[in-house]
């Protein structure tokens, strides 16, 4: 089996930041309620000419760059997205083009917010078995294009964006896959929902009419099951790879609700000063809320290479995943 390397990472947010100030004057909320209720201050939002393979792309460019090789040499792409291009082909098929690879296995991974980590799964085991050599891994939403700005408890959440991680095979060093976890509990699949337009509810003008296109989404529930599973995950991984609380220097949690996150710290009693947040800024940017943290803080010489890295995901399903990694 062979050792896997993170070669580059990369990120891309739209250039266009909507306010907590600004949804205030569109809709009965306010700034004091997004802040103190979830703690998101700003998120970006696409270009109505864009969608969500372009932010995919630019976020690629990025960690194609940082590390340092070929596009032509990637032979695995795979896109954790729940807001793909159109339902076929795969968004994955498109960025492979607009990249210009040389003919990779590309796919599309539904998993909802936990698509990237369950990419990096995947990835992980073409890698491991020398089957592909070079994976691009993305995470990318453009989840705005989703949300009904007529439902004031979920479309102020959401912002766009992707990330990207390159992963390749290396014989001469350590290991940075120390432990991957994922699962799924379908008996809250009800809870996060974009019911229509698939072959149970395919597109009509009732379904129009009755807002069946947007997400629909029980925010109690979820809240629940995030603080649950994130405190699972970290205990299950701690006790698989042998780490202690203290060995792990960097917690990247899905970049969902401040309080979620918070919530999760109290109660594995562990310092704040280790969680990387970046939803104040960016929102809840679904499959791309894991990489485009983490790409942040690499960029930024706040995770430097040799940090253990631990992450933790959730999303529609309801999925559920996690990893530690040695950067
Ligand atoms: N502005 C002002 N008031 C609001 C807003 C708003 N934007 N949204 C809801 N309210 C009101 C409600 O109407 C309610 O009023 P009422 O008491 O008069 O009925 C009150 O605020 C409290 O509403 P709750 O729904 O109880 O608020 P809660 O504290 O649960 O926060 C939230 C709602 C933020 C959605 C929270 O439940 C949450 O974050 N849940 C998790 C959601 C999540 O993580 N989703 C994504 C998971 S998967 C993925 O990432 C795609």
């Amino acid at each position: 089996m062979k050792n896997i390397v993170i070669k580059g990472t990369g990120h891309f947010a739209p250039k266009r930041i909507v306010t907590n100030e600004y949804l205030s004057t569109i809709m009965d909320t306010s700034d004091e309620w997004i802040k103190t209720r979830t703690g998101i201050e700003t998120r970006h939002y696409i270009d109505d000419d864009k969608c969500t393979s372009d932010l995919a792309v630019e976020a690629a460019k990025m960690a194609i760059k940082s590390a340092n090789i070929k596009p032509e040499d990637i032979d695995l792409l795979v896109i954790g997205t729940s807001s793909q291009d159109m339902i076929y082909p795969s968004t994955a098929c498109i960025v492979s083009d607009k990249l210009g690879l040389n003919r990779p296995m590309a796919f599309d991974l539904q998993a909802g917010c936990s698509g990237f980590v369950y990419g990096l799964s995947v990835a992980t085991q073409f890698l491991r078995t020398g089957h592909k050599k070079i994976a691009l891994i993305i995470g990318a939403d453009a989840i705005t294009r989703f949300t009904d700005f007529t439902d004031r408890a979920t479309c102020v959440l959401f912002g766009d964006a992707a990330g990207a991680i390159i992963l390749t095979t290396a014989d001469d060093e350590e290991d940075a896959i120390l432990c991957l976890y994922e699962g799924t509990d379908g008996s809250g699949a009800k809870y996060l929902t974009l019911p229509a337009g698939g072959s149970k509810e395919p597109a009509s003008p009732l379904t129009v009419e009755n807002r069946r296109h947007f997400l629909h989404m029980n925010g109690k529930e979820i809240f629940k099951f995030a603080v649950r599973i994130s405190i699972h995950m970290i205990t299950k991984m701690l006790e698989e790879t042998g780490l202690s609380i203290d060995d792990i220097d960097h917690f990247v949690f899905h970049q969902a609700n401040m309080r979620i996150i918070d919530a999760a710290v109290e109660r594995m009693s562990f310092s704040k000063e280790k969680v990387i947040y970046t939803l104040n800024e960016y929102g809840n940017t679904s499959s791309a809320s894991i990489p485009l943290t983490l790409s942040l803080a690499s960029e930024q010489g706040r995770i430097k290479k040799g940090d253990i890295v631990l992450m933790v995901v959730f999303g529609s399903g309801l999925t559920y995943a996690g990893s530690i990694v040695r950067w």
